[in-house]
Parts: C-alpha cells; structure tokens; sequence
C-alpha cells in the first residue's frame, strides 16, 4: 500500500525577517518542534485533509476539482511563483468555502492538483498533525507545506524513501521538495521569501537571500561548533504574517528610502551573524556579539512598525537573563531569547514562572535539528 508518514521542523528566524522578503540576508534554524502528516490512498473518489490541532476536516469530491493534467517531467520543474493558471485554480476551490483555515487546505488540495497526471481517480487521506504552534511564527504554515509536498510527491511515486528520487539524489530531491512547498507557502501568505520553507526542508541553522533585481540567491549551511539553546517564548497574540507583509509593504511604498535603510542595516545584522557564526570560536564571546546584534534587530523590527505590546512584555520579563526579539512575522506570534552564559537555571525558572503567569507558552529549544 502507499502509505507514507513524513515530518519537518519548524524554525526560528534569528535575523532578518521583513527585510528578506526585500532581498536582504537573514539566519533561520531549525528548531525541535515538529509536524507530521500521513498520506494513504482513499477507497473514495475524494481528497480528505484532517488537520487535529484545530480540530479540522475537509474533503473534496474528484470530480469537483479543476484538474489539471501535467506531464510527468513538468512535476520536476515546478513554477517558481504563483502563477495566473494556480491563483485561478485556487480561487476556484475557494468559493463558497469560508478562507481560513480553508484557506490552509485548498493549498494542499493545489499541491495534489498539480502533481496528479491524467485524470485523476486515487483519492487519498492526508493527515496532520503538529507540535508546532500554529500561526505563531514558527513556520507551521512552511512545515505543513513541506510535509505535503513530500507526501505527494512519495504517493505519485516521483521520489522513494528515504527521499531520494529515481534519478535524483538526495540533494536534488530536497530542492525539488523545497521548490514545491514553496508554492504552498505562496498561497498561504501571499509574497514570502522562502526562508520558512527552506528551513523546514533542510533543517540546521541556515543563511538565506532571495534573489531580486539587486540581489542574488544565496543559501549557505552553517555549522554549528557549539548547541545553541534559546527560549521561545508563544505569547498566544494571533497574527496574520500576510497582513504583516502587506504593512511593511505599505510602509516602503510612503517612505521608500527610510525602509530601505533600514533593511540595510539588518542585512549588516544579519551578516555580522553569520561571520560571527563561522568565525568566533569562543562560546561567550559568540553568545555576547548575537546578544548585541538580536538587540539592534529588535530595534530595526520596532521601527518596521511589526512589534506588539506583548513583545515589549516577553522583552521586559526576559531582560535579566538574556536579550529578546520577536521571531518571524512579528504583531504578537513568538519571541526568541539567547540565553546569557552567566545565567543560572534558577534566574531562567523565574523568568519562565513569570512568563508563564503571563499566559504565555514558553519552550526551551535546542536550535539546528534536522530537516
Ligand atoms: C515569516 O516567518 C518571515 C517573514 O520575513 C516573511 C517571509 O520571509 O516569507 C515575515
């Protein structure tokens, strides 16, 4: 039977969210929450999407979809954006569906719908589930569209276990996985990076450029001499990272010079990272030159104007252990805290006590697992 169970990481941006989506560098790593999902054939004409976190099922009759036969090989060079064919596609599957979290599923049901050949009569069984908070900034939308892409692409049998395909190795599969949940990230959140995705394919800790009109693309895995352990803080603020997007977006259109500085220091940021990170050997040291630079980007998001009151709250509470920025999207979602190497466990229990009354989740995370 064709049953298979995948998983991928969530992950945590270190630096240079917002300003990625412009072509500047940023630092991303995977963290050790997870999502799963399993895909197995269905006795029905149907597609069926659980998701158990929030309590979500949704099915599609076959023949109700707008299918779209592509050639075998054309699954191996999918578009690199969202193209006029799939939004009309997903727009399609959209009406009279309310948008979210369905939203959430017609990105899968695209996924299916571009990976099927001929017509299509296998219906399956996709079910996720996550540890990875949802919508917090954690990457959950990039793990469950990693997750998917893997699961079709193993379920139409372009790649095997363990994820390598027929002629392609396992890099070559990776970028091929990577490429398609792209996609997925397109429809849910409108214009990301690929940041998310990447991280949740490759796993580690990873620096990542876009390519745009002045950039080029640049993906480099870092290696990590010594664990790095954060706290993330879950400060329960909902939060919509497309609409983030779109008000920094707007806040460029009205004053493109200010934003675009801005975007250049925390390319800088992001830069003296990565060179401390391959460079500083000393595990204090290392700790003492991020903590300064986590300081300045959380400066730098404040005046992109994507902080939030509940933040500052994470920021105040954590400032006796260690510095403290807003990890993704930002307007509420997660927080990330580098630990002092001075702090005893005692003065972290506190703060996670406070935390905690604060009606936050907090997790202490090991940074860098696999993809
Ligand atoms: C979201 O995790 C990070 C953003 O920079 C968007 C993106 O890069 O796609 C806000």
């Amino acid at each position: 039977e064709r049953s298979f169970i995948v998983s991928s990481p969530g992950k945590t941006i270190l630096f240079g969210e917002h300003a990625v989506v412009y072509g500047a560098t940023a630092v991303a790593a995977s963290i050790s929450l997870r999502t799963y999902c399993r895909i197995e054939p269905s006795e029905k004409p149907e597609i069926v999407i659980k998701m158990r976190d929030i309590g979500t099922k949704h099915s599609w009759p076959l023949e109700s979809l707008p299918w779209k036969a592509v050639p075998a090989k054309d699954v191996f060079h999918p578009p690199n954006t969202l193209n006029n064919e799939i939004v009309a596609a997903l727009e399609k599957l959209l009406t009279n569906e309310k948008k979210s979290p369905l939203v959430f599923l017609s990105m899968l049901c695209i996924l299916y719908l571009y990976l099927q050949i001929g017509s299509p009569t296998q219906g399956c069984v996709i079910t996720i589930n996550s540890e990875v908070p949802l919508g917090a900034g954690l990457g959950s939308s990039a793990t469950v569209s990693v997750d998917v892409a893997t699961c079709l692409l193993l379920f139409f049998g372009f790649i095997q276990p363990p994820i390598t395909g027929e002629s392609l190795g396992r890099a070559e599969t990776l970028t091929l996985i990577e490429a398609w949940s792209f996609i997925g990230e397109c429809c849910i959140q409108g214009s990301p990076s690929g940041i998310d995705n990447a991280a949740a394919t490759h796993g580690g800790l990873i620096a990542f450029r876009k390519s745009t009109a002045k950039t080029t693309a640049m993906k480099q895995f870092l290696k990590l001499e010594n664990p790095l352990s954060v706290l993330v803080t879950d400060t329960k603020q909902p939060k919509s990272t497309k609409e983030l997007i779109q008000r920094v977006f707007r806040l460029r259109e009205r004053s493109p010079l200010v934003i675009d500085s801005i975007f250049q220091t925390i390319d800088g940021i992001s830069r003296s990272a990565i060179e401390a990170l391959e460079t500083v050997t000393d595990v204090f040291r290392l700790r003492e030159v991020l903590g300064e630079l986590i300081f300045i980007n959380q400066k730098m998001l404040e005046a992109l104007n994507v902080s939030h009151v509940t933040i500052e709250q994470v920021i105040n509470a954590t400032k006796s252990i260690g510095p403290t920025k807003l990890t993704g999207a930002g307007g509420g979602g997660c927080t990330v805290t580098l630990r002092n190497t001075d702090c005893s466990n005692e003065m972290v229990e506190d703060v996670i006590t406070e935390l905690d009354s604060l009606k936050n989740s907090v997790y202490d995370i090991q940074l860098g697992g696999p993809g």
